[in-house]
């Protein structure tokens, strides 16, 4: 199959979350590639109603795709673990989900890795605690021409959370780095080495 190329020039960022559309911006840095996040134009966050990473990621770059008639990027993710039978999977995001006050819906990544820990803890001191990030990149163009691209990072989950870069659930993520020291977690890693090796990195170097 014949992949479609990039072209340097504008590219849309379909995403709201900020955390990703830094990193996306720093692994784009080296291709001459101007971003623009959808945030920033104003344009719709459309509902994830696909039940798999490359659903809503293909739903979401074309959304911003057809919304701004210039190519978009979207990122769709999870932390699966083994444990949980690839849970949160699809669904990691939801899993931070609460009411803040008067109602008002927002993301307490805190409670969704205690959510984690808690159902880990359920299955006892010796239940595995292996898990994997996984990033599904959709590019689409406004001619209705999509591409898909994969990635991930294996590692274990560690209890208490740790660190303070990163976003989401890189606190309690040590990935397994080849030179054998698991002793650090995402947020404890400096950008360029989260780069250097996270599956966001795996699914754009593809
Ligand atoms: P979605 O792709 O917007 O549906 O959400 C995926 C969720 O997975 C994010 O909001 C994060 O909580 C989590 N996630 C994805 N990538 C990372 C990462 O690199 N570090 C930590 N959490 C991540």
């Amino acid at each position: 199959m014949t992949h479609r190329k990039l072209a340097p020039g504008k590219l849309i960022i379909a995403s709201h979350n900020q955390g990703k559309v830094r990193e996306i911006r720093a692994l784009l840095e080296p291709y001459g590639i101007e971003p623009v996040s959808a945030g920033d134009l104003d344009l719709p966050e459309p509902e994830e109603t696909g039940t798999t990473f490359a659903e809503n990621a293909l739903l979401k770059a074309r959304a911003s795709a057809e919304g701004a008639n210039c190519v978009a990027l979207a990122d769709d993710s999870g932390l699966c673990v083994a444990a949980l039978d690839g849970r949160p999977g699809v669904y990691t995001a939801d899993w931070a989900e609460r009411q803040w006050f008067e109602g008002e819906k927002g993301r307490d990544w805190y409670m969704a890795m205690g959510k984690v820990e808690g159902k880990l803890a359920e299955q006892g001191p010796d239940v595995d605690r292996s898990a994997y990030f996984t990033c599904t990149l959709a590019l689409a163009w406004p001619d209705g021409h999509s591409e898909i691209f994969e990635g991930q990072v294996h590692g274990s989950l560690v209890w208490p959370p740790r660190g303070i870069m990163g976003f989401g659930y890189d606190p309690v993520f040590q990935p397994n780095l080849q030179d054998g020291n698991h002793d650090v977690t995402f947020a404890e890693l400096d950008p360029e080495a989260k780069h250097a090796m996270s599956h966001r990195a795996d699914a754009f170097n593809k």
